[in-house]
C-alpha cells in the first residue's frame, strides 16, 4: 500500500432512506461522471434495505457502496442478522464496525467491533473501524487513553492485500454540529498514526484514519487537509447528493 493512501469520502446513511432516495446515488454517480474527483474515493453506506438497489446504480461508476453493520458469522441461525459475505453480494466494497451507536444501542464491545472487522476481513471487504471518545472523557483529558484502549481491542491483524480503515468520531460531534477545534484532531489523528505504525510497522503508514463528525461542506476545506487525516465518515451531510459532493469536490 502506498504512503500517501488516496482520501475516502464516505457516506453514512445510517436509519434514513427509501427506495425514493435511491435518486440521491444516480445524482452522485452522474455527477462524478460529468466532474470526476480523480483524488477521492467516494463512498456511500446506505441501509441494507437499498443496498443491492444502490449497487446496482453504481455498477462502472466511480462511487462505492458500503454496509453499516455486519454479524460475526458468515452465515446461520441468527434470524434478522446479516453476514458480510451476503453483504458482499448484496454489492458492498466496505462494512462500517463498531460505530459509537451501535457500541450505545447494542452493547457493542470491543471484541465484538474486533470479529466483525474480522468477519469483513474474511469475506473480502475492508472495515471502517470507528473510534472516538465521549465529552466526557474529553473534558477529563482521557480522550487520547480511551481511543488508544478502542483500538486495542477492536482492530484486527490483517493481512498483506487485506486493507482496514479506522474512523476517529469523537461521540459528541456526531450530530451535534459541534466539531474538535484543529490542533485536537491534528493530535488524535498523529496519535492513532503511532498507534498504527507500532502495531503494523510499515503497513501502518498505509492505513486510512477518517475524522467523522459534523464534517460539511463549510468546515470540510479546514479538516480535510490535517495531516493524517485520509478522508471523512459523513452522516447528516451525506443523505443530499449537493451536501455530500460539496465535500468531495474540496478534496
Ligand atoms: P454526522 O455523523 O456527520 O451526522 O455528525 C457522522 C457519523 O456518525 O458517522
Amino acid at each position: 500500500m502506498s504512503q500517501s493512501p488516496k482520501t475516502l469520502i464516505a457516506g453514512n446513511w445510517k436509519m434514513n432512506g427509501l427506495t425514493k432516495d435511491l435518486a440521491q446515488f444516480e445524482a452522485v454517480v452522474t455527477a462524478l461522471n460529468e466532474k470526476p474527483a480523480p483524488d477521492c474515493q467516494v463512498l456511500l453506506c446506505p441501509p441494507v434495505t437499498i443496498l443491492a438497489g444502490a449497487s446496482q446504480i453504481c455498477q462502472n461508476s466511480a462511487l462505492q457502496t458500503g454496509a453499516q453493520n455486519t454479524h460475526v458469522a458468515e452465515s446461520g441461525a441468527h434470524t434478522g442478522d446479516i453476514g458480510a459475505t451476503m453483504l458482499r453480494d448484496a454489492g458492498a466494497d466496505f462494512i462500517i464496525v463498531g460505530h459509537s451507536e451501535r457500541r450505545a444501542d447494542h452493547q457493542e464491545t470491543d471484541g465484538v467491533v474486533n470479529a466483525k472487522a474480522r468477519s469483513c476481513l474474511n469475506a473480502g471487504l475492508i472495515p471502517i473501524i470507528c473510534v472516538g471518545e465521549t465529552h466526557a472523557e474529553r473534558t477529563s483529558g482521557l480522550a487520547l487513553t480511551v481511543v488508544e484502549h478502542q483500538l486495542n481491542g477492536s482492530v484486527p491483524d490483517f493481512d498483506e492485500g487485506q486493507e482496514i480503515v479506522i474512523a476517529y468520531e469523537p461521540v459528541w460531534a456526531i450530530g451535534t454540529g459541534l466539531v474538535p477545534d484543529t490542533n485536537d484532531i491534528t493530535n488524535m489523528h498523529a496519535a492513532i498514526r503511532e498507534w498504527l505504525v507500532t502495531r503494523f510497522g510499515e503497513r501502518g503508514k498505509g492505513v486510512r484514519i477518517l475524522y467523522g463528525g459534523s464534517l460539511k461542506p463549510s468546515n470540510a476545506a479546514e479538516i480535510l487537509p490535517i495531516p493524517n487525516v485520509n478522508g471523512g465518515l459523513i452522516g447528516g451531510a451525506s443523505l443530499k447528493s449537493e451536501d455530500f459532493l460539496g465535500i468531495v469536490y474540496t478534496v
